[in-house]
């Protein structure tokens, strides 16, 4: 190899292990979250698994999966200021306390925006609980004013909730989740996505659920996705 094949590999490498230090950082961060609210404990990473199989058959860029997983793996950091009454609380939310509840979209926003790494992602992130036909928060964006990325995320998201127990409830089969995602397409959900959504044969998410890599790392996650 000549000298400047032999700069471009170094320089290729130093990044390849730069955006790897970075996403173990975002690993870091994400699994505080699953401390602090056990009960929701690998929410970040499946979001993150059912995002990026979405964005795959929608399909979205090769770069921008990368940025969808981080926004994935971070869209409810902002719940680490959220009070543990609040956050915790096992029952339904009263009027003020969702408010508070609602605050996790813009801290989120804040604490990733400052990395220029996450800009992108903390966009995503900000409009994570927007609503197709404008009925969602913060912003009230409708359609394509809300970033692709929040619109695949939204029907993870959704998928994720249904799919697992909460403090009120517990977990909805497979069936019903898909179901209830079909019956918001239009409203909560950009229909188009939903479409590609429900070409996805239950078994995968069902699969991909009992099969999620334990312990998950998502600089792995990603260097399977730049491979693939
Ligand atoms: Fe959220």
């Amino acid at each position: 190899m000549d000298e400047v094949g032999k700069k471009t590999a170094e320089s290729t490498e130093a990044l390849a292990l730069l955006a790897q230090a970075y996403d173990d950082t975002i690993q870091v961060l994400g699994s505080a979250l699953d401390l602090k609210d056990g009960k929701s404990a690998g929410h970040c990473q499946r979001v993150t698994a059912y995002t990026i199989s979405i964005a795959r058959t929608v399909p979205v860029p090769p770069q921008y999966l990368e940025v969808l997983a981080r926004a994935a793996f971070l869209h409810d950091i902002g719940k680490m200021a959220i009070p543990d009454k609040i956050l915790l609380k096992p029952g339904p939310l009263d009027d003020s306390e969702k408010q508070i509840m609602r605050t996790h979209c813009e801290i989120g926003y804040n604490v990733l925006t400052r990395v220029p790494f996450l800009r992108e992602a903390a966009d995503i992130v900000l409009a994570h609980h927007e609503f197709f036909d404008g009925a969602g928060y913060p912003r009230g964006l409708r359609g394509e004013q809300i970033p692709l990325g929040a619109r695949i995320i939204s029907i993870a998201n959704a998928l994720d909730a249904m799919l697992s127990d909460c403090p009120y409830r517990s977990a909805l089969p497979m069936s019903h989740g898909r179901e209830e995602i079909r019956c918001c397409a239009g409203t909560q959900f950009d229909p188009k996505i939903v479409e590609v959504f429900l070409t996805i044969p239950e078994k995968h998410w069902v699969e991909l659920r009992e099969n999620l890599d334990a312990p998950y790392r998502l600089s792995y996650y990603l260097k399977t996705l730049r491979m693939a």
